[in-house]
Parts: structure tokens; sequence; C-alpha cells
């Protein structure tokens, strides 16, 4: 299949199935923004959950937090982010796009034939001028350059700020984690690839405190963990790999940072980073605020401004990592089966339950296997049309588990459980139903 062809159908399942829509579409949209409709709602929040789940609920260093979205506007001056991040803009005076200096090879003039901007004979570019991708607003009535905020374009900062709050209200002892899912918001000048890049997203951050010289190692461990993680979630193993960033590369806070990245359909591009952001976040806060903020070692009698190793993912884009992953196109009885093949821990709906025929009591006692389901986990119930569409629609959705009331349930009690994937029926009790699909949901 075409790679732009098969991001086309994506997008165009993900809107006919709810999974995502533009946003303000019946206005012509709003660039880049997008909404999750019912299914894509319920999707993202099982990567976030699983994500919170891996790194608050099942570890004893690590606590969570959920800070505001708006911070006193001198958190950015001492994170870098006023003064650093930026990206070089050109405008063509000509057609009157923008583009990114850094990104003329990837970007498209929009004159016909199609060529790279500055390639036209008309092609009239500025010089590069620096472009703050934060979104400023006003705080309170008056629109003054004193009121300025922002809203925040990572969420790490309401994690370094809160450093000493968290460390004075928990028990915990250095090294120990902070965690945050929130929206972050970056004015980007090329947002694209549908909810790859986007002017509104969140982030799952997380921020691990460590005593200076342990840093290296406590960043090996993350690399290690968080590729794991990525692959609990079901992601092909063979469609991630490392990208470590060179000198030139490294943003102007890390020591040392690599990133996973996933094989879309546009190519190789990173989901989630992990960075030795040194000392410079703590170090800058406490020059800013003038607050000290070093730890004391009360056993080793030491004290020493601590050392953050981030593991920063975007949920958007592993949302989008898990569609383009589980998408398949299959030939079933001379049909085209398409099928999101979604791990059964992320699936939106877990298990449909579908009465063979509208008949005979079946759909009565569907429907109440389905209630009794729906109360543990996500279901569906479907008694239009033929059982094979049925199955269809099904497939299209991700749900992992089809539950078919037939004849035989009215007379022994057993539904038909089919495998989305192997699209293989057992036979399972309706008394051991919820305990064979929460077997296999995880
Ligand atoms: N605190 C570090 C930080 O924000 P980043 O590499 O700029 O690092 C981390 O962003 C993650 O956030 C990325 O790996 C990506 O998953 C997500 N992300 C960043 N910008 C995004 C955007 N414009 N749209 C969607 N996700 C984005």
């Amino acid at each position: 299949m075409a790679e732009s062809t098969l991001m086309e159908k994506l997008v165009s399942l993900c809107k006919r199935r709810g999974f995502v829509f533009q946003s303000s579409e019946i206005y012509g949209g709003l660039g880049s923004v997008w909404d999750y409709g019912p299914l894509g709602v319920e999707l993202k929040k099982n990567v976030k959950d699983r994500w919170w789940r891996a790194m608050v609920h099942a570890r004893d260093d690590i606590e969570g937090l959920d800070a505001a979205i708006l911070m006193h506007p001198r958190v950015w001056e001492a994170s870098g982010h006023v003064a650093g991040f930026t990206d070089p803009l050109i405008d063509c005076r000509t057609c009157k796009a923008r583009f990114r200096a850094d990104k003329l090879q990837d970007a498209q003039c929009p004159q016909k034939p199609s060529k790279h901007p500055g390639e036209h004979s008309t092609c009239d570019l500025t010089e590069p001028r620096m472009f703050n991708l934060m979104f400023k607003t006003f705080m309170g009535p008056v629109e003054e350059q004193a009121a300025v905020i922002y809203l925040r374009p990572e969420t790490a900062q309401g994690i370094y700020v809160n450093y000493q709050n968290v460390l004075n209200s928990s028990r915990q002892r250095i090294p120990f984690g902070i965690a945050q899912v929130g929206k972050a918001f970056r004015n980007e000048i090329t947002p694209g690839n549908f909810i790859f890049r986007t002017r509104e997203f969140e982030q799952m951050e997380m921020q691990f405190f460590v005593k200076p010289g342990t840093d290296e190692e406590w960043f090996e461990r993350w690399r290690e963990w968080r590729l794991a993680w990525h692959h609990s979630i079901g992601l092909t193993p063979s469609k991630l790999r490392w990208h470590q960033h060179g000198p030139g590369e490294l943003a102007h806070y890390a020591k040392a940072a690599y990133d996973i990245e996933y094989e879309f359909p546009f190519g190789w591009n990173e989901i989630e980073g992990i960075h030795n952001r040194s000392d410079f976040d703590l170090g800058r806060h406490q020059e800013y605020s003038g607050k000290k903020l070093e730890y004391f070692d009360q056993a080793a009698n030491e004290r020493y401004l601590p050392f953050i190793v981030e593991t920063s993912a975007g949920a958007d884009r592993v949302t989008l990592t898990l569609l383009a992953d589980a998408y398949r196109e299959e030939q079933v009885e001379g049909e085209t089966r398409v099928v999101l093949a979604f791990h059964p821990s992320v699936a939106p709906i877990k298990a449909a339950v579908l009465p063979l025929v509208k008949k005979d009591g079946m759909p009565e006692l569907a429907e109440r296997i389905y209630h009794d389901l729906k109360r543990q986990f996500p279901c569906f119930y479907d008694d239009s049309g033929a059982i094979g569409r049925r199955y269809r629609r099904m497939d299209e959705a991700g749900t992992p588990f089809c539950c078919t009331v037939d004849g035989d349930t009215l007379k022994d009690g057993t539904l038909t459980v089919r495998d989305r994937d192997a699209m293989t029926q057992v036979r399972v009790h309706q008394d051991q139903l919820l305990t064979h699909i929460r077997e296999r949901v995880g």
C-alpha cells in the first residue's frame, strides 16, 4: 500500500468510526487542531492510563502531579523558552506561505508544479527571522506587556517548580520521580501529519531526580524501561528504534538525549524523548526564583542540586502510532477486511455482544450479558444487520472479542467468542465470560 494512501485511509477511518475529527469542522476547521471522538477518547485515555499505571501506580519511587497550564512568566525566562524556544521562519512574499528555514528541503511550495520553496522563478523568500513557539495571552483585563503569560509549551516546568513541595509532602528521598500528564501548546510553523504534530497536544512526562554522578546509570535504566513500555502496549518492535542526538541536535538543557522513533507511513519519527537534563533546570529556577532548591541527604550529610533524567512522550503521538501500527487490510472471502489490531489493553471497546438473530429470546439474553460486562469494561451491543457485517464493524473499531448469543446459548449457556485477529471462535459458558475476557485484556 502506498504510504500516503495508508495515511489517507487512516484519517478517513478515524473520522468515519469516530476516533478523530477536525476541530471546528463546521467552520472549515482550525489548522492542525483535532478533536477526539467516542472511540478516540477511549484509545487515548487507555494510552494515558497505561502510562500512569506503569510510571506511578506500579512504582514506589514516583509521585503524580497535575500542575496548572498557566504559570508565572518568570518560569519561562528561567527555563530558557522566552529566549530560545524559537524556530527560524521564512515568508514567501509571492504566495504568502510560511516555512521553517531549517526544513526547506522537507517543505513544498504551494505553487504548481510542486517544488521546494525558493525553487520557482517567482518565489520571493524573506530572510529568516526567529519566531517564538509559545502561545501568548494576557492575565486579567488589561492587554499590556506586564500582563503577558504563556500557555505552557511543555509540562516539565510544572514539575520542577513543585519539586520541593512534592518532596516535603511525600515520603520520597532521592532518587525519586514526579510524573504528569497534561496539555501543552506550541505555535508550530509547520504542523502536520494528522495528529503527529499539532499546536495543542498532551504530554506524558516524568522527571527523575538523582544524585549527580548517578545520572548516566539512571539514564540507561530509563531508556530500557521506556522502550519496554512501548512494546507492552503492542507496538511492533521492529518498527521502533533509537535515535541519539548528536552535539548539534541537543536541546539547550540536555547533556545527553535519545529519541524513541517509530516507522510511520511518512518515515521514522520521534514519539518519545529520554533526556539527561543535568542540574540545568533546578539550577536555573534556583537562580531566577532566589529560592534554594538543593537537596540535603541526611544519611550522607551532604547537600547537592539533583540531576534530572526526563522521559517525555506525546499522548497524541503514541495514539497515532497505535493506529498506524494496528491498521491492516486483508482479503477474506473475496472482500477486503479492515482491522485495527490493537493490543486488547488499549482497544477502545473490549468486547461486543451480538445476538445471532433478533428472535427466540436471543436479544434479551444478549442484552443481559452486555449489561453485566459493561460494568467491568467498555462494551458494545449490536443487533442490526447480518452477523458477518457486525463482525466487520467491530474489526474496524479494533474490538478484540465478539461474543455471540446463538441457539446453543439458550440450551447450554455457552456463547461463541470470536478472536478479532485469528477470526477463530471458541465456546465459553456465560458464567466464565467475564474471566475469559478479563484474562485476555490484561
Ligand atoms: N520536556 C521535554 C520536551 O517537551 P520534546 O521533545 O519537545 O521534549 C516531547 O517533546 C514529546 O512531546 C515528543 O516526543 C512528542 O511525542 C510530543 N510532542 C512535542 N511536540 C509536539 C507537537 N507539536 N504535537 C504533538 N506532540 C508533540
